[in-house]
């Protein structure tokens, strides 16, 4: 199986690797980083390996979530990419940043190729993103990877707006 999905300017997008978990614990350590998601931390690095070694998106799907790494110092950056939910049978984009590494186009950088994957090599014809109402920033991201506003829902006491973007209109949107 291709590990390596996407180069993009700055970074590449790759599977999810067992030498991810020590700085997949810590990105999630940040209480920061996990306040609009609705995840919990990993309890222990050994936790987050575990989670990349179960992980089987890429094998039932094709796509996935999918590290990013810093092309110039191969540091490892997050994750961003795809996902299905098996309860609402949609394809949702995602992404995680270190707070050291927000605002500075990272999301829509990598964002913009994990859609372009989910179009032209899944042939996905529709790709959502949800965030919780006050994730200015994530609902920033998603605009200007041209999502429009699809519907508010409410979920476990919290707003989540949920964008959408039709393969048809992903092309349109960069010309
Ligand atoms: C959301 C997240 C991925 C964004 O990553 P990023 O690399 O900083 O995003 P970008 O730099 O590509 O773009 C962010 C945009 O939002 C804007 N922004 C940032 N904070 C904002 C706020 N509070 N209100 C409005 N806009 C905001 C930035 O100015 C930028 O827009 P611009 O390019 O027009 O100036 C990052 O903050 C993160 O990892 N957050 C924690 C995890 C998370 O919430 N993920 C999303 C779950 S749905």
């Amino acid at each position: 199986m291709k590990r390596i999905i996407a180069k993009t300017p700055r970074t590449i997008l790759r599977h999810f690797a067992l030498k991810d978990a020590a700085a997949f614990f810590e990105l999630n350590a940040d209480p920061e980083v996990l306040r609009y998601t609705g995840d919990a931390p990993f309890k222990s690095v050994s936790q987050a390996r575990e989670f990349i070694r179960n992980y089987r998106h890429y094998q039932i799907y094709g796509y996935g979530r999918w590290s990013i790494i810093l092309s110039s110092t191969k540091e490892y950056m997050g994750f961003c990419g795809l996902n299905f939910s098996v309860k609402n049978h949609e394809v949702d984009l995602g992404f995680r940043l270190p707070r050291r590494f927000w605002g500075q186009g990272f999301a829509t950088e990598t964002g913009f190729a994990a859609l372009r994957e989910g179009f032209s090599n899944y042939g996905l014809e529709k790709i959502v993103g949800r965030a919780m109402a006050e994730n200015k920033a994530s609902l920033h991201v998603l605009e200007k990877l041209g999502m429009t506003f699809e519907k508010e829902f409410e979920e476990e006491n919290m707003r989540w707006v949920q964008m959408s973007l039709r393969r048809e209109d992903f092309g349109v949107f960069y010309e």
